[in-house]
């Protein structure tokens, strides 16, 4: 019998999840299209590998196993699988046609339906990808300034100019390397250090799981106007997510360009820039930016009736209650346990569990929990990934399990062998650089 969202008895069955993986050795690099979703992020033996069905906040294995999730896709899910009003959308336009052969209304009706919503939105562009859309932002940086050089803080995605200046840049040349420097959330002084007269754009998450302190976005908007810099906010993750306008509504700045892909459509592909009309208008003619399946229909319906339901539900409202709850409990539970070593932070929407060293190797310790959430019928990956459909009862659930698992934890630290408490190979470190790596050097005066 697949295991249920319970106190289970066993571990779940994987077999099917391990046939698969077997198949896939050597025919899929990495086995994986991402890297979030991939071996490397589960506790091997025990965490199911494939997914085929989702409803609301919950998923089912390729072996029956069903878990409520806290991933959601990374990132897309915000209203939960299979959410009606957006599947009928999906369904109603794929009577009709997914890709044409002229332009479709719906890239007019959602360009002006975001526009209503995103405080930046003179302007708009779809694509496909979280990486087409800052890609374009950068380009089209590049040529309104006229200026090469980037600075950027957070991830942005798998192309040159970003991923060429982590430890993963093989195969790009130095010169693209040079191009791109980072700088550190909060710390306005590594801006400053960085930035020059020909620094075209400087790109940044608004926050990630660090909360942002003394005016930092409002200080890198003064430090970009004062350099004649644009600034542009990543907001894949914080789009329509802390709020329906995303970070930019939140906390009330309005960069030059953004970038929108993850939470539009409840999991349909699709990514926006929005901006400056007199920058953006380089899409014109000047910067290429332009693909097959940009205006593709299905996505654009299906972001359509996210939209609407984010706005209607007030869906922010709705993620940051559920998350603060399953933050506060959790560190609540970690405080009644003296447990000092972990705790759960972020911005209530999306939220991380953390370890700390010193109580002992933080990815065992990581792979402990999980271990024993994904028992109790969690797919947990350390974080809370909140969609509309995490119910009351999920999260009543989730805190039950933490209830019942945290104290596994902890006498597993007291004992000294947390890997000793594992039943197969740990996780292995997030690949997800923000901090502290090709910081562009100083010069000597
Ligand atoms: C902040 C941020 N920017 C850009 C990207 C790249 O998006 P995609 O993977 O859709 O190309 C991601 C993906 O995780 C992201 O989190």
């Amino acid at each position: 019998m697949p295991n249920k969202i319970d106190f289970n008895k066993n571990f779940p069955d994987i077999t099917e999840s391990n046939k698969l993986c077997e198949r896939s050795k050597e025919l899929i690099p990495a086995f994986t299209q991402t890297l979030a979703k991939g071996p490397t992020q589960w506790i091997k033996g025990i965490a199911p590998k494939y997914l085929i069905k989702g409803k609301g906040s919950h998923v089912w294995d390729v072996d029956g196993n069903e878990y409520i999730d806290y991933n959601m896709g990374i990132g897309p899910i915000v209203l939960g699988y299979c959410y009606d009003k957006v599947d009928e959308a999906i369904r109603k336009q794929l009577e009709d046609g997914i890709t044409f052969s002229l332009m479709h209304p719906l890239e007019v009706e959602l360009a002006e339906k975001i526009r209503s919503v995103v405080p930046n939105a003179e302007s708009v562009r779809f694509s496909k990808t979280g990486c087409d859309a800052t890609t374009a932002t950068v380009r089209v940086s590049r040529a309104f300034t006229k200026r090469e050089k980037v600075l950027c803080c957070g991830y942005h995605g798998w192309h040159d100019w970003y991923i060429s200046v982590t430890d993963r840049g093989a195969g790009i040349p130095e010169a693209v390397k040079d191009l791109t420097h980072t700088f550190n959330y909060n710390d306005i002084e590594s801006l400053i250090q960085s930035i020059d007269s020909d620094t075209a754009c400087v790109i940044l998450e608004p926050f990630v799981f660090e909360e942002e302190k003394n005016n930092f976005l409002k200080e890198v908007q003064n430090v970009c106007q004062k350099n004649g810099t644009l600034l542009i906010f990543d907001e894949m993750w914080t789009g329509f997510r802390i709020a329906v306008g995303g970070a930019q509504e939140y906390f009330d700045i309005v960069p030059d360009l953004a970038c929108y892909s993850k939470a539009i459509a409840n999991g349909m592909p699709i990514s926006v820039v929005t901006g400056r009309e007199d920058i953006m208008k380089l899409f014109d003619k000047e910067v290429f930016f332009f693909t097959t399946f940009g205006g593709e229909a299905l996505s654009l319906a299906a972001a359509m009736a996210t939209i609407d339901v984010i706005k209607e539900k007030n869906v922010p409202e709705f993620l940051s209650k559920q998350g603060q709850k399953l933050k506060e409990g959790y560190n609540q539970i970690v405080n009644d346990l003296d447990m000092d070593f972990t705790k759960c932070s972020g911005y209530n929407c999306r939220t991380i569990i953390s370890f700390d060293a010193k109580a002992c190797n933080p990815l065992y310790m990581k792979s402990l929990v999980q271990q024993e959430m994904i028992k109790r019928g969690i797919l947990w990956g350390g974080f809370h990934n909140m969609c509309f459909s995490h119910s009351d009862t999920d999260v009543e659930y989730t805190l039950k399990a933490y209830r019942d698992v945290l104290p596994i934890l902890k006498k597993a630290v007291n004992v000294g062998d947390v890997k000793g408490y594992l039943k197969g190979e740990p996780v292995e470190p997030v690949f997800r650089k923000t901090g502290n790596f090709n910081v562009k050097p100083k010069t000597v005066s």
